[in-house]
């Protein structure tokens, strides 16, 4: 990959034409790009900014949709399994028969290939956050499984691919029921991965409609163009580095409540909501716009709500939405889904986002709710996975130039001469 300087002057020069320009600076309603000295000033949050080009996923030419190869997200969230939609985002088709039984056969094996030294590791690790057991795991996992000799042709890169997306589940579901009960519950070769996954998060065999929807989640969450995580991890392929270490760095980045935090968040607040309407005795349905009115009078940010990319609708929601309609109380949740949109549509003309939605189907699954972003990471590893390998394959290290504001012409000064009071 390269800075796509080409690109970057193509934005300059659209700007430049509908924006007066006062000496080199392009004014925009939002954002602004300068060039100075050679050096192309982005917006900060490189908002609006395009590193380079990716076959993977991104917006849809109309603005309105999220595409996966070609497919809508939320139609293949809708239809395919967890492995057609993991050989979709890595070879860019719809697996054959042969393929798909191929790409189950390694991802249920491998499941059941951590090695137990990993789990004897996660033993001795505090009871925090379980996304510190997925990038401390993945590390591990690195050291066991990739060679000194990191290889970059297509079968090696693929093989490593799928070998993370199969464990990192584990690892996470492992780390949290050690740290919370003592134990944990091994991976079943001979289950789907996603019925795997989600028994061993929840310690019981769910039924094939509550796989069925915890899978769809999975792949409404694989990929999304160059958001935080997936940059992250890109940053760290084309320092060519190996993908064990890339995805480690990926995992520290959906950390962050800026992005995969928001499903756990959102959840807190919708039970928060409803402890608050059972004690005024008023149905949650009619208090929740109370609620939120509040809360936007606090200028408090209403978490589930709003997109960088969806301004009007987020189409993962529809998905979502038919799952929790059939799982417990789905009727019920689903009116106060609507009618937070409702309010948030009128008062702040934001959409809700797919956290809103997948905050209700985990709890629905009796989910633990510091799970919730791990299980966004069991489903974004296979766009992390991908983009790495895309990243490498046509490769320039990404190093940005800085515009240094500090002072210069300093001194060393002795620590004696240093300090005066
Ligand atoms: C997702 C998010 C970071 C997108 O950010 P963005 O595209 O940069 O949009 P902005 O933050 O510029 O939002 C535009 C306006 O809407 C407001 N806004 C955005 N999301 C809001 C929310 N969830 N609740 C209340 N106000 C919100 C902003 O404060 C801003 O208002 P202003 O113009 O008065 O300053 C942002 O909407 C957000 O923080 N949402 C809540 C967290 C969340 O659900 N994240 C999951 C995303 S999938």
């Amino acid at each position: 990959m390269y800075l796509h300087v080409i690109t970057l002057n193509r934005i300059v020069s659209t700007w430049a034409e509908s924006n007066e320009s006062k000496e080199g600076l392009l004014m925009s309603k939002e954002p602004e790009c300068k060039i100075e000295n050679g050096l192309i000033i982005v917006p900060k949050g490189l908002k609006n900014v395009v590193p380079d080009v990716t076959y993977i996923s991104g917006v849809d030419p109309t603005g309105q949709a999220t595409i996966y190869r070609g497919y809508t997200i939320d139609d293949i969230g809708e239809h395919a399994s967890f492995y057609e939609a993991v050989w979709l985002i890595h070879k860019g088709v719809l697996p054959c028969e042969d393929e798909l039984k191929e790409v189950k056969k390694k991802i249920d094996t491998y499941r059941g290939q951590v090695p137990e030294k990993i789990f004897d590791a996660l033993k001795l690790v505090p009871k925090a956050h379980p996304m510190y057991y997925g990038s401390y795991g993945v590390t591990l996992l690195g050291q066991y499984n990739a060679p000194d000799d990191w290889k970059f042709d297509d079968d090696f890169l693929f093989d490593h691919a799928l070998k993370l997306i199969a464990q990192l589940p584990v690892i996470f579901a492992a780390g949290w029921n050690l740290a919370h009960h003592g134990t944990f519950v091994r991976p079943d070769p001979n289950l789907d991965h996603a019925k795997d996954v989600l028994r061993m998060i929840v310690n019981r065999t769910p039924s094939d409609l509550e796989a069925r929807a915890f899978e769809s989640s999975l792949v409404l969450y694989m990929d999304h163009g160059f958001n935080a995580s997936t940059f992250t991890v890109r940053v760290i392929a084309s320092t060519l580095s190996d993908m064990y270490s890339a995805i480690a760095g990926g995992i520290g980045a959906l950390k962050g409540p800026l992005h995969g935090g928001a499903n756990e968040k959102a959840l807190v607040m919708l039970l928060d909501a409803k402890k608050k309407a059972d004690e005024l005795g008023k149905p949650l349905e009619e208090y929740i716009e109370e609620y939120i009115l509040e809360k936007l009078r606090k200028k408090e940010k209403i978490m589930g709500f709003g997109h960088r990319v969806y301004k009007v609708h987020d189409p993962r929601t529809d998905v979502a939405a038919k799952f929790i309609k059939q799982l417990p109380e789905g009727e019920y949740w689903l009116k106060v889904l609507h009618k937070a949109e409702e309010v948030m549509k009128r008062e702040k003309n934001l959409p809700a986002n797919i956290d809103l939605y997948t905050a209700i189907l985990y709890y629905q699954l009796k989910i633990p709710i510091p799970m919730f972003t791990p299980i966004f990471a069991m489903g974004r590893i296979v766009g992390w996975t991908a983009h790495y390998i895309e990243q490498v394959k046509n490769n320039k290290i990404i190093r940005p130039s800085e515009k240094y504001v500090g002072p210069t012409g300093l001194k060393y000064k002795p620590l004696e001469e240093r300090c005066k009071k």
